[in-house]
This record gives C-alpha cells, structure tokens and sequence, in this order.
C-alpha cells in the first residue's frame, strides 16, 4: 500500500493495514475508553481525578481520533495537553479544533499539540521528571510486543513527574517501578460497563494527593 494511501485514508481499515506494515502498534479506533474517563471526571464521584490533573503537562498516548483527552485536560486546568497518535493524528487534530470551537466560553481553552509519533519515539524524547500521563484503551494487543511494551514503561517512569501520577484507564501499561492503586468506575453513559483505573505514581505524588485519593476510593465503593 502506498504509504500516504494507508496514513490519511478515510477508511480506518486502511490505516489498520498501514500500522500492521509499520509494526509500531495497532490503529484500533477505540472511541470510547478516553471519553469514559472524561465523562466519569465531570460526574460527583469522579470530580477528585479533576486535581490529579490540574496544572500538570498532560500528555495522553494513544489518544485515537477523539478530542475527550484535551477535553479532559482542559475540565482539569491543566497546564497544558498533547495528543501522541501516530495513525490518527490529522483526525485527532480537527476533532480538538472542534471541541474547542464548540466549547469555547463553556471550558476554558489550554495550549496543546498533537503528535504524530508513536509513544515510545515521544516518551524517549521527552526529558525527566515532566509530565502527567494519561493511557485509555492501550490494551496489550494494542502495542506491537513484550519488548516496546517494557520499554514504554520504563520511559513513563523516567519522565513522570514525582508529583503526578500516570492515569492508566482499560490500559495494560503498568510500570513495574512505581506505586500503583487500582480502582473502577461505571461508564457515566453506560453504567452496565465497569472501567478499571490504576494510578501510578512515586511516593511524593501519593503524599500530596493522599486526600484526593482516599476520597476517590470512597467514591468508588462498590465497583471495585
Ligand atoms: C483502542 S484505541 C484507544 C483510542 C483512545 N484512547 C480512545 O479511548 O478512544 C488505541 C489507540 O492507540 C493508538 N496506537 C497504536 N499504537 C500506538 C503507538 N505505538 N503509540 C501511540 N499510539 C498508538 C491507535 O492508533 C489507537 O488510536
């Protein structure tokens, strides 16, 4: 398949194929895991993520063709947002630009960038200690093996910021050397649908948002 064909094809068949060629990962469409997330974020029991995130560099990998991680980053005040997707990034792109035109003066506009790379080439070039990470959907059949996997975990931790927690929603990614509490949720729009949410993070991040957590633990009886 011609390259450019298989990149900005209108058929998501077609950039499945691509991604299958590339062998960086798969161009599952998803839909739905970000704008769980988000949705649950806007409800009573899900307000306290809304802090995890305030003024924090949200970065979400695998953000598909959706705008709900800005959206999410946005509800959240955070410093700012960027989109890694390398199948989708043109669509992901108009999908912001939309989100933002239609809510403008309803959620306050943040700075952001989408990123047509894939996770693993962002992560690398990212330096320490930087960022909050967001991952909806990113099953392991999603991610091109065990190796990129490992490797993608390792770069998480590295450019995690101490304070921050890695936000890991239907996710398989699980750096090994941080802290984690895992959680579920009912999906606002479908409540018949539990998500599991695990947080990662270091000790300071757990120190500093201990409060926010025990109360989204609280809040998440009976769906663990
Ligand atoms: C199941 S979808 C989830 C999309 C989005 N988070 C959602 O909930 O709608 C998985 C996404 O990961 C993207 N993806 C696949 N391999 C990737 C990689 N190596 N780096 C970054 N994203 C990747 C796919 O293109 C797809 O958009």
């Amino acid at each position: 398949m011609n390259e450019r064909d298989g990149v900005f094809s209108k058929d998501w068949r077609a950039r499945l194929s691509h991604s299958r060629e590339r062998g960086k990962g798969f161009a599952a469409p998803g839909g739905e895991f970000t704008r769980a997330l988000y949705e649950w974020a806007l409800t009573e029991e899900g307000s306290e993520l809304r802090s995890l995130l305030h003024g924090q560099r949200v970065v979400e990998l695998g953000a598909g063709m959706m705008p709900y991680g800005y959206a999410l980053a946005a509800a959240c005040q955070a410093k700012n947002f960027v989109a890694v997707e390398p199948y989708y990034s043109d669509v992901q792109e108009i999908s912001i630009q939309s989100f933002v035109k239609e809510n403008s003066g309803i959620v306050s506009r943040i700075p952001y960038k989408v990123s047509g790379q894939d996770m693993l080439d962002y992560l690398t070039n990212e330096p320490d200690d930087l960022l909050c990470i967001v991952a909806c959907g990113i099953e392991d059949c999603i991610l091109p093996g065990a190796d990129y996997k490992l490797k993608v975990e390792r770069e998480i931790e590295r450019t995690l910021k101490p304070d921050a927690f890695f936000v890991s929603s239907h996710s398989d990614l699980c750096p090994q050397g941080l802290d984690s509490v895992l959680l579920s949720y009912p999906r606002p729009l479908n409540p018949a649908v539990v998500e599991r949410l695990r947080l990662h993070g270091g000790k300071d991040a757990f120190d500093l948002h201990g409060g926010a957590l025990a109360r989204i633990r609280g809040n998440a009886k009976g769906y663990s």
